[in-house]
């Protein structure tokens, strides 16, 4: 209720200049003269007073500053060159990819869209990298991109002396490059290289003719790459869309290029979008970020769980992220709400599979009424729901249709991930703190042009080919499954669905005759 007001009264406060600038430009002056970055800004900045002639003076020049900028630079939400699609590839860890240029001339990468993490990576100037031999390895037709410093005119290196470059340790001197190297969840998954600097190619959308904006963003040069990287997910690259410094969209509000905000929808059919500055509606569902300083990260609260008819009393916290296939719960909440979800299921119980990652399994007959099946909603701290539309996965092998809830045990760390968020836009808004939500089938405006349907053609979702368990293939993904992200092994070993029931009917009918 508070954080509506709020934005209430920045709306408010901005009014007499939306008319030229609309959201960017009154999200930029809110953010330079909120009181809260003043107090931040400490003592050393001259603020002038709020409603001073000074401080409209100020506000007056600031104004104009972005004005002139904004002519050449950028014209209202900011998205990459190559569009705001994103698409979900089964095959590549059920994650949402998008397509990004970099450099000079301009190279694409299909990245995988990361809430959990922070750092933009792609592989470049290889020692360990995703083999690009092989394209058939990620059953999904992309070429493999590999950046290089002396292949882009406008690279430059980061030294150990920028402010961006936290692995001072390994340095030997404030003149080399800075080393990076990050490790994921994931087991044994990281990355490791040098951090570069280089032109990052977006455009805006809200003009008819599309102006298109260099921005400077610091990502690392991927060197060494292990795990998951190597295979199931990300192979041309991770995008870190954290809360942390060296995050992109960090740098792109720091330099003005956007409102400190950004949302990503996931529509039911695997299509989505990422919309830089877009701070959302009046109309959304909020919840707070529980922001540690150190090292802030999207985590957010659930006061209450309803499974079907029940209300489940058990709250926890949860990191938000994209960038994790499904959610993962650790006890008591696992427990409880499984079991409650158990206790509801009509159908017959599965026998537990050391192969997948789920223990509740139900065996699934063609005339299934999915109506009977438990829905499972959360109540965020603050009161809004979340209705989640994709809590089951349905796993077919070539004689038989089961349903799975689609929640991984976890012995500690809680994660929603992506199962959670399909049919909602996000707008992860750093400036207020809040995560917000609303339902979306990401169509409602704007007409599809840019992805390709190849992967998201519902009657051939997924491309992976069901894999028998027993012949060669299944037991070589599965032995590449043992030691990379589980949340990654449902799509190798089966053919996957995260549709609604009947399309996923469809599609497990289409496959099979193809
Ligand atoms: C990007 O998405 C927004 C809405 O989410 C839409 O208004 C805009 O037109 C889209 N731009 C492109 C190029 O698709
Ligand atoms: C690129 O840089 C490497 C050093 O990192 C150098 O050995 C190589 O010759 C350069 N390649 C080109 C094409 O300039
Ligand atoms: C989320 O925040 C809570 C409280 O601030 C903390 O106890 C928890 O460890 C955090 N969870 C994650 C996954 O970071
Ligand atoms: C599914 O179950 C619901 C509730 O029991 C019922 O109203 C509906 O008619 C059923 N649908 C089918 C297709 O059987
Ligand atoms: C989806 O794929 C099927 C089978 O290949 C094809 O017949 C259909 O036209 C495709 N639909 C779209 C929208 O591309």
């Amino acid at each position: 209720m508070s954080s509506f007001v709020i934005f209430l009264l920045t709306l408010l406060s901005i009014f007499p200049f939306r008319q030229c600038h609309g959201r960017l430009f009154t999200f930029e002056m809110h953010h330079r003269f909120s009181e809260t970055v003043k107090k931040l800004a400490g003592p050393l900045q001259n603020w002038p007073v709020k409603g001073s002639l000074q401080y409209y003076t100020q506000l007056a020049n600031h104004d104009r500053f972005l004005h002139g900028r904004r002519l050449f630079k950028f014209d209202g939400p900011l998205t990459f060159s190559d569009g705001n699609s994103t698409f979900r590839i089964s095959s590549l860890g059920f994650l949402h990819y998008t397509t990004v240029t970099l450099g000079t001339p301009g190279l694409k990468f299909l990245v995988a869209l990361d809430t959990g993490s922070d750092l933009f990576w792609v592989p470049c100037e290889c020692g360990r990298c995703a083999s690009t031999d092989d394209p058939t390895l990620y059953s999904s037709d992309f070429e493999l991109s590999i950046y290089s410093l002396n292949g882009s005119s406008t690279s430059k290196k980061v030294t150990c002396s920028d402010s961006l470059c936290t692995d001072r340790n390994n340095c030997l001197s404030s003149n080399n490059h800075c080393p990076y190297s990050v490790s994921y969840v994931s087991s044994e998954t990281s990355t490791s290289g040098i951090l570069v600097d280089d032109i990052l190619h977006l455009r805006t959308e809200d003009s008819e003719e599309k102006n298109f904006v260099e921005a400077r963003v610091i990502f690392g040069c991927g060197q060494e790459q292990t795990g998951s990287f190597l295979d199931v997910a990300a192979p041309n690259g991770l995008f870190g869309l954290g809360l942390e410094k060296v995050s992109v969209p960090s740098i792109l509000s720091q330099e003005g290029f956007m409102a400190d905000s950004f949302s990503m929808c996931f529509g039911s059919d695997g299509a989505g979008r990422i919309n830089f500055g877009d701070k959302g509606s009046f109309d959304q569902e909020e919840t707070p970020f529980n922001i540690n300083p150190l090292h802030p990260t999207y985590n957010i609260s659930v006061d209450q769980i309803r499974v079907g008819t029940t209300l489940v009393d058990s709250g926890f916290t949860a990191l938000f992220d994209t960038g994790t296939s499904f959610t993962y719960l650790a006890d008591l909440s696992y427990t409880k709400l499984s079991e409650s979800f158990h206790s509801q299921v009509r159908d017959k119980r599965r026998p537990p599979d050391p192969r997948i990652p789920f223990e509740y399994c139900y065996d699934m007959s063609p005339d299934a009424n999915t109506s009977l099946i438990p829905s499972l909603s959360l109540t965020m701290s603050g009161g809004g729901q979340l209705a989640v539309n994709d809590p089951i996965i349905v796993i077919s092998t070539q004689n038989q249709l089961m349903y799975c809830l689609a929640i991984v045990k976890s012995d500690a760390l809680n994660i929603i991930g992506q199962n959670f968020m399909t049919g909602y836009r996000f707008v992860f808004d750093r400036e207020k703190i809040i995560l917000g939500w609303k339902k979306f089938d990401c169509y409602d405006i704007e007409k599809i042009d840019h992805f390709p349907s190849q992967s998201v053609n519902t009657t051939r979702v997924p491309p992976a080919v069901a894999v028998v368990p027993g012949n060669d293939n299944a037991e070589r993904s599965h032995e590449r499954t043992t030691n990379t992200r589980q949340s990654s092994f449902a799509s190798s070993v089966f053919q996957t669905c995260y549709l609604n029931l009947i399309n996923c009917f469809l599609a497990s009918l289409i496959l099979l005759l193809l």
